[in-house]
């Protein structure tokens, strides 16, 4: 047994949910349910980003305390991902007294080994960024990213010293070639690394919306300085060394490509001057786009979760990202795409499948599920599914390990469509070919269940299965033979009616 775990940025407060947020989410999580399916102990935190100049202007212009605005956003995030069925263990907060506690003792630390030192800053800076540009970098003195006018900012600020990190970092990236994925994004990171790394600056006098630093306390920490540090909070750094032992650094960031160099340059080198392990793995995706635009709260394009669920339900909301936007490039996003995928692969495909067999074992055997055949032809299709649906689960594509599954369905559906069996009189035929079909829907319920929750355990339901499919562990269960036959089947409402565009 394994242990994974798996990490969202934590998302700023000034914003709602959309779904570029649900994205990563919904990826983490059936990332989290595919390790929990295969027997790994699994650790998944998500959770708000609260501290930082620009929540402290949202707060101000919306006439209430930061505090306020973190309460009432972080709140709206617990609920779009209660809505979306996310399995987190941990939803932290960054105002959280924990978070206070390993901050300070994380930074303290790489002050007392000498990497952290005052000095005066003098930079442009993107409020939307939280983070200063050089000349070279704005454009037209605009940030490159957010096109807002950056600000002249000068601080007496303390520093880390990142330029001490170069050849570290160097030699973990050349240790490690799959720290950071897809490789084009570790090609990124390194690009950053090699152009040069200059000392950052970690704290702040112009705010007092942060964790104090433990040894000024005129200065709070950078809001990024603060926000990465989530990650070991969680686990009980600086507080539960055992815990922190356990999950420390088995874990999988999972980020947008915005934020590569926060994660693959800045967090690993605070990590080797803490003396910690820097992360296993960082997982980066491209953005979802509407329109052919990021979502942003300016742009007028954002798009809420529950918009969507409220037509398509939530399954088919997971279903849909996890197979049409895999990890890595930009995707457009269209509602369009969104209609005809559902129709293909869950109206057509699954529903169709279940509903055939559920309605012929009704009509053919009386509404009791016969036994699969141990050499079905659809055996080796499901042992080729069950193969390749988890070598992608484990390299983090969902969208393959999906395809591969309805590999299985697309092929039991043939199969049905070749036998016939609703034409045959009753008899053993007819039933070796529903046992069979019984079987590969047994098979597909494990294998689909990261990705559709509660359509998987209601199948499972349905086909008279005992016990909870979460309980369930592959490869094992996902064996050819599982089904025991003689179960009563339940017809059901379709799982899902078909969408006209
Ligand atoms: N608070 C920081 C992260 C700190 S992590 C220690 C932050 N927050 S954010 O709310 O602005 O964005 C968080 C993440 O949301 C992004 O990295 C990305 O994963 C996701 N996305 C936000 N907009 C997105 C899209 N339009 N498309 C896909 N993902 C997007 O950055």
């Amino acid at each position: 047994m394994g242990r994974f775990y798996v990490t969202t940025p934590i998302y700023y407060v000034n914003d709602a949910p959309h779904i570029g947020h649900a994205y990563t989410t919904v990826v983490a999580d059936a990332l989290a349910r595919w390790h929990r399916l295969a027997g790994d102990e699994v650790f998944f935190l998500t959770g708000t980003d609260e501290h930082g100049v620009k929540i402290q202007r949202t707060a101000e212009a919306q006439g209430i305390t930061p505090r306020e605005l973190a309460d009432r956003t972080s709140a709206r995030f617990a609920e779009a991902w209660k809505l979306l069925d996310i399995s987190y263990d941990d939803f932290i907060r960054t105002t959280e007294p924990r978070h206070y506690t390993s901050v300070q003792a994380f930074l303290q630390k790489i002050y007392d080994n000498g990497d952290i030192e005052l000095a005066t800053y003098e930079g442009l800076y993107c409020v939307s960024c939280e983070d200063y540009y050089t000349e070279a970098q704005a454009v037209d003195g605009h940030c490159p990213i957010h096109g807002r006018q950056l600000e002249h900012l000068s601080e007496d600020n303390y520093f880390f010293k990142l330029s001490r990190y170069e050849q570290r970092l160097l030699d973990w990236y050349d240790a490690v070639p799959d720290a950071v994925l897809p490789p084009t994004k570790r090609n990124e990171a390194l690009g950053f690394i090699k152009q040069g790394l200059q000392d950052i600056s970690i704290t702040r006098t112009s705010t007092r919306w942060g964790v104090p630093v433990p040894w000024d306390d005129r200065h709070v920490f950078y809001v990024w300085y603060d926000a990465l540090i989530n990650y070991i909070t969680a686990i009980g750094y600086g507080t539960d060394d055992e815990r922190f032992a356990t999950w420390w650094p088995v874990v999988h960031h999972l980020i947008g490509k915005e934020i590569i160099r926060f994660h693959c340059v800045w967090w690993p080198a605070m990590c080797l001057a803490a003396g910690i392990d820097p992360p296993l793995q960082v997982l980066v995706h491209g953005w979802l786009l509407v329109g052919g635009e990021k979502m942003s709260k300016t742009a007028l394009n954002q798009i809420a979760p529950a918009d969507l669920v409220a037509d398509f339900g939530v399954d088919a909301y997971r279903y849909h990202f996890l197979r049409d936007k895999p990890l890595g490039p930009d995707g457009d996003f269209s509602y369009e795409g969104m209609v005809a995928r559902y129709n293909s692969d869950l109206a057509n495909n699954l529903g169709n499948l279940l509903s055939r067999v559920a309605t012929v074992v009704d009509k053919k055997c009386g509404g009791t599920g016969p036994a699969p055949k141990p050499d079905s032809p659809l055996a080796a299709v499901a042992a080729e599914a069950l193969a390749a649906s988890t070598a992608a689960w484990e390299r983090a594509a969902p969208n393959e390990a999906l395809e591969a599954t309805w590999q299985l369905i697309r092929e039991a559906n043939a199969y049905l469509e070749a036998n016939e069996p609703w034409k045959a009189d009753p008899g053993p035929a007819v039933e070796a070919v529903l046992g069979d079909a019984l079987e590969a829907l047994r098979i597909v319920a494990l294998l689909a269940s990261p990705a559709l929750p509660s359509t998987c355990a209601e199948i499972w339901r349905r086909l008279g299965l005992s016990g909870a499919l979460d309980d369930q562990r592959v490869p094992e269960a996902a064996a050819w033979g599982g089904y025991p036959g003689g179960l009563r089947v339940e017809k059901g409402d379709p799982l899902f009616p078909r969408l006209s565009a």
